[in-house]
């Protein structure tokens, strides 16, 4: 082995990468992208309700046919990424009068998941429903249905689907905490109705600044335990600017740390990086002053933090 994607096949997960439209232009990006070390691709902006379906009923997946496009060249596979979420909605939806929200919802969902049936092996069905403290976010869907549109998504996409593997996926819940116990109370009470769920996403959008999340394997082990597989499915670790030698053993830890959570729990199925590149990352724009999160520098070189990556994987 002698790649992120082959020392990760070797213990039976994926090692993924989000990619994005704008950066397939980018010909030295792409054979890296391209070139062995990922066997999976997530569409970080492409297949989101603005992009898809900018105004009602009508449906664009020419971007997102792009990424699967690349990935199938390349025996990559996809996760969908996403049916439902507050945020990269367009603003008609937002505006819909609340009696016409769950037919839009379920609409979008029918449209988009049988147009790339048999092309993603997985859903990110709904994304962020949680607030930080656990309360459920107060976006257009969850105020015109409550909690029941969570469950109805959920459904909606299994009968477009069937064969899609369906997460809820989310941030901050990567160790025990009010967000993580209620994701966790959320999908035993689904698992229970015998809603079609199949698993948790947990982003992984970690900061040096911030401590490591307590209990990680625990906390994935435990929605493994009610029947869920569980996937890292968007990991970066960001660091105020400048980087430092000290910042970059932090960030060297809690990466070693999230991929030795994932190896522990047999139904951790995949890691997935938010981008391979510094050059592409969406955190010094969301957090100026911060960035430097992934493996590989803005010059497309591979940091020492890919061959600590390599080692948490087992390799050499
Ligand atoms: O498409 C417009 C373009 O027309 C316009 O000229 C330009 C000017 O700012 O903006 C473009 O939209 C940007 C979009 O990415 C596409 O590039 C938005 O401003 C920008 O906010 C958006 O950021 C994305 C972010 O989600 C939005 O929430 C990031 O690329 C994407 O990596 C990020 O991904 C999210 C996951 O989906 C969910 N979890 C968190 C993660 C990081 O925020």
């Amino acid at each position: 082995a002698s790649t992120l994607a082959q020392y990760a096949e070797a213990k039976g997960r994926y090692f993924g990468s989000a990619t994005d439209n704008p950066e397939l232009t980018d010909a030295p990006y792409v054979a890296i992208l391209t070139g062995g070390e990922f066997d999976q691709l997530t569409p970080g902006n492409s297949m989101k309700w603005d992009t898809t379906e900018p105004t009602q009923g009508q449906f664009s997946y020419t971007k997102g046919d792009a990424v699967v496009t690349l990935a199938q060249q390349h025996n990559m596979s996809i996760r969908g990424h996403n049916l439902v979420w507050h945020n990269q909605l367009p603003g008609w939806v937002s505006s819909l009068p609340t009696g016409q929200v769950q037919a839009a919802m379920e609409n979008h969902i029918t449209n988009e998941a049988t147009h790339y049936k048999g092309k993603v092996f997985a859903w990110d069905v709904v994304n962020e429903p949680f607030n930080d403290d656990g309360t459920y976010r107060t976006d257009v869907f969850y105020n015109a249905m409550g909690v029941g549109y969570i469950a109805d998504a959920l459904r909606t996409a299994h009968a477009a689907d069937p064969g899609a593997k369906l997460y809820i996926n989310d941030y901050n819940i990567e160790g025990s905490g009010a967000k993580a116990d209620a994701m966790y109370s959320l999908v035993s009470s689904l698992k229970s109705q015998g809603v079609p769920i199949d698993g948790v996403g947990i982003q992984g959008h970690l900061a040096t600044q911030y401590g490591f999340p307590g209990n990680m394997q625990q906390n994935l082990q435990r929605f493994a335990d009610l029947g869920l597989d569980v996937a890292i499915t968007e990991l970066d670790v960001r660091m105020p600017l400048p980087e430092t030698a000290a910042q970059d053993a932090t960030q060297a830890t809690y990466y070693t740390n999230v991929v030795k959570a994932c190896l522990a729990v047999s139904r951790c199925v995949g890691i997935t990086i938010w981008d391979y590149t510094d050059k592409y990352s969406w955190v010094p724009s969301t957090f100026p002053g911060q960035g430097a999160p992934l493996p590989w520098d803005a010059n497309l070189a591979k940091k020492p933090l890919y061959d600590t990556i390599v080692a948490a994987l087992g390799g050499p």
